[in-house]
């Protein structure tokens, strides 16, 4: 009886332990062979990927694309890689934060089958020279301000589509201009990728998450809630029946300013497809800002309804 006992005392250490390393069956590959030998492989055994491509140093809006790829196909990759082409000179690309122990935690809990994340120096030789460049898309919003910055999200994306080979692909609306360019490239270039978006997560208070937030002062974060507030003062003036863009504009720059250490980029109101400037608010209508806050740029959207 006590010898039985003790035998099924082990058994249930060892399904424990096999629990336990059945559950840690992440896979981190670095090398972009392997990724591609590793993706041939689960098309071959019929597997549809999934694909989130992030800079890492995850926050809940980054999971939230991770669940909603779940649900897109059999495995699911995410590629962590902080794309150097994408940072202007005077950008942030050296101080971006990276945590790969702490993203490696985030994405198991969110059923990620494998991570890809590949040295700078492996996705851009030395002799490197091919981007994939829109003529129209980056002359709105963010792109006069961030010169060649689309220039290399959509050139790092196309690799990354090329090298993890998925059948979907998950993108946040928080960065919208990249997910309309992303959505214009795929048509273009009869990438066969189903993208899907998927809308902004934000912190209890509003401010949209981001990477980038961790840059912020405690005073700072204070004065990031204006790009929310702005936002939904907007909608509410809409609501009352402003219709006219500049007036919306005006308001909402006006809020932002109250906010001490914001500097706006731009406050625009945008067709939600072609990002060309509105006059009137008829129908559905972006809303972007980029707001400077302290040495933190941010961002932050809404689609404004009358
Ligand atoms: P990153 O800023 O890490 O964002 C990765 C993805 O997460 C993007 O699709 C972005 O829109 C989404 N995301 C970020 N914050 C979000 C939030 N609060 N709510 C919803 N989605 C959010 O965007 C990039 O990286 C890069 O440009 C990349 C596409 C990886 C190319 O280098």
């Amino acid at each position: 009886m006590w010898t039985n006992y003790v035998d099924i005392s082990k058994l249930i250490d060892y399904c424990q332990k096999f629990i336990l390393e059945a559950h840690i069956q992440i896979q981190i590959i670095k090398a972009i062979d392997q990724m591609q030998q590793e993706a041939k492989r689960l098309l071959q055994t019929g597997k549809a990927i999934a694909f989130v491509p992030t800079m890492g140093y995850l926050h809940e809006g980054h999971l939230a694309l991770m669940r909603e790829g779940r649900k897109h196909g059999d495995t699911l990759i995410i590629s962590i890689f902080v794309n150097p082409t994408q940072f202007g000179p005077a950008e942030d690309f050296q101080a971006y934060p990276r945590d790969l122990d702490r993203d490696v935690r985030l994405a198991e809990s969110v059923g990620v089958d494998i991570i890809f994340a590949p040295e700078a120096d492996a996705i851009y030789d030395k002799a490197y020279q091919t981007y994939v460049d829109l003529e129209i898309l980056p002359l709105h919003l963010c792109g006069p301000l961030r010169p060649r910055h689309f220039r290399g999200v959509a050139t790092v994306v196309t690799k990354l589509f090329n090298i993890v080979k998925p059948q979907a692909a998950i993108f946040g609306e928080k960065d919208y201009q990249q997910l309309v360019i992303i959505r214009r490239m795929v048509r273009d270039l009869n990438f066969d990728i189903r993208i899907i978006g998927v809308p902004i997560v934000r912190e209890p208070d509003g401010l949209a998450m981001s990477s980038r937030n961790t840059y912020l002062s405690e005073d700072e974060r204070r004065s990031a809630l204006s790009l929310f507030q702005a936002l939904q003062q907007a909608q509410k003036s809409l609501a009352q029946g402003m219709r006219d863009a500049r007036q919306l504009i005006s308001e909402a720059s006006e809020m932002i300013r109250s906010y001490p250490y914001t500097k706006i980029d731009y406050v625009a109101l945008c067709d939600p497809e072609t990002l060309e400037d509105v006059d009137r608010v008829e129908g559905p209508t972006l809303m972007a800002l980029a707001v400077w806050v302290g040495k933190t740029r941010l961002i932050d959207n809404a689609i404004l309804k009358p």
